[in-house]
């Protein structure tokens, strides 16, 4: 729409005018977009406030409301209901292919997006990064990219040896194949509420970490069912979402690959000793990034490294996009100045899209403490309340099951959608399944 207001404009400016003059003024009752004059004050040899009262003057038509001239600017009020009919016009003239562009000409982006934990629930949060993930693939496909859509599982860490010392400490084999996410989940909350006042257990969990890394036969098979288990799920609600994903290669996928890159970063003089353990000095203002601890067990931050590098030689990107939350910021600025310093110049294509965090009471959820919010229950909840309306107020509906879906799982991905992306926002099923407004 803007470039129809510039067309407007330019029949009240003797001087050529481009889409970059246009302002949007900071405050709303400004108006809706501003023509600033001072560039045009020599050519014209007048002066901007002279100039802004001239075209403020001369405006008149019917996409503007009004043209104010202040200070050498023109503000201009957009007429809502005209621009309204013209816009919906141009958008079902064009249909589909409204609104796109072929400005990535070809060029691949990897999204890295959703990737939850495997052996915990599909948390909120994770819905977010899922729905927004999808969005900007969305968008990026319709202005000409290619999107790669990674879903980087959480599937290796310390975490896991613990969950594996909790299982043979206390696990029943039959209640992990009824209810498997909600076992094992009772079993890590288990496992940190006994470690408390049990400080072996923490050993005990590290040590079957690293029996996991080393390969251990009995560690692996268990691993291995937990994440089939988990999956299982997971892929519910992506059906119930109809999201898909062009790769699930996750954090274990690197555990063969990590090896060369440390050496990597051994040979360019990058890694130092700290307390036995290996890391990377990064500049004064941030803390060193963590590469193998003292036993050698490998990182967070190790798995990222690899898979950046390996997502670039596999898919040459243009852009690597991360939808992950506000609250690992950190990590992503440490890693791509790990990138950066060991030469590779496309550690600044590489970027961060944070988002903010659901919230309860005010309060993070902790998986840790059991404290979060189920996606599935909330999924589930709005399609049968979206039941509910349709069996009042269209009861003859005839595809009722499927309008119900639609509808509901719609109202989540929007409530998450509307929301300004960075801002930390409580969580709310009533709000986010009102259909009116
Ligand atoms: N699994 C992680 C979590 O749930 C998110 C992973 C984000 N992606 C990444 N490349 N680090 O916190």
């Amino acid at each position: 729409m803007k470039m129809d207001i510039l067309q407007v404009l330019q029949q009240f400016s003797s001087i050529p005018l481009n889409e970059n003059m246009l302002e949007r003024p900071v405050h709303a009752h400004l108006g809706d977009l501003a023509l600033p004059c001072f560039p045009f004050a020599k050519e014209l040899r007048k002066s901007p406030v002279v100039i802004a009262d001239e075209i403020a003057l001369a405006i008149n038509h019917p996409l503007i409301h009004k043209a104010e001239a202040v200070n050498g600017y023109v503000n201009i009020f957009l007429n809502r209901s005209t621009i309204t009919s013209a816009l919906l016009q141009k958008i079902l003239d064009q249909s589909a292919s409204y609104g796109s562009s072929n400005e990535g000409n070809n060029g691949i982006v990897t999204i890295d997006l959703s990737s939850p934990n495997i052996a915990k629930p599909f948390s909120m949060g994770h819905l977010r990064s899922t729905v927004i993930g999808n969005s900007i693939a969305l968008l990026l496909e319709k202005n000409g990219f290619k999107t790669v859509k990674i879903n980087y599982i959480g599937d290796w860490g310390t975490q896991f040896g613990k969950l594996l010392t909790a299982y043979q400490k206390w696990g029943d084999e039959q209640e992990v194949q009824q209810a498997p996410i909600q076992t094992l989940l009772k079993l890590y909350i288990r496992f940190h509420e006994e470690a408390e006042h049990n400080d072996f257990l923490n050993d005990e969990g590290r040590a079957a970490f690293k029996a996991l890394e080393d390969g251990d036969t009995e560690a692996l098979a268990l691993w291995k069912w937990f994440k089939t288990e988990s999956l299982k799920e997971f892929q519910r609600i992506y059906d119930l979402l109809g999201i898909t994903f062009d790769s699930y290669n996750g954090e274990a996928y690197y555990n063969d690959k990590m090896e060369p890159i440390v050496k990597e970063l051994a040979d360019k003089g990058l890694l130092k000793e700290s307390n036995g353990a290996l890391v990377v000095e990064l500049d004064e203002d941030m803390p060193p990034c963590l590469i193998m601890k003292s036993d050698g067990a490998t990182l967070y931050a190790t798995r990222d490294l690899t898979a950046a590098i390996n997502r670039k030689e596999t898919y040459d990107f243009v852009k690597s996009l991360y939808v992950v939350g506000n609250e690992q910021s950190l990590h992503f600025t440490q890693f791509k100045r790990v990138l950066s310093k060991m030469g590779y110049e496309w550690a600044d294509d590489i970027q961060h899209i944070p988002f903010g965090l659901i919230l309860k009471a005010g309060k993070k959820m902790s998986t840790r403490k059991g404290k979060i919010v189920l996606l599935e229950q909330v999924l589930n909840e709005a399609i049968s309340l979206a039941q509910t309306t349709i069996e009042t107020k269209n009861p003859n509906l005839t595809n009722k099951a499927e309008v119900a879906e639609a509808i509901g799982v719609g109202a989540i991905i929007f409530g998450d959608l509307k929301q300004h992306r960075k801002h930390d926002i409580e969580f709310n099923l009533e709000t986010m399944l009102q259909t009116e407004g």
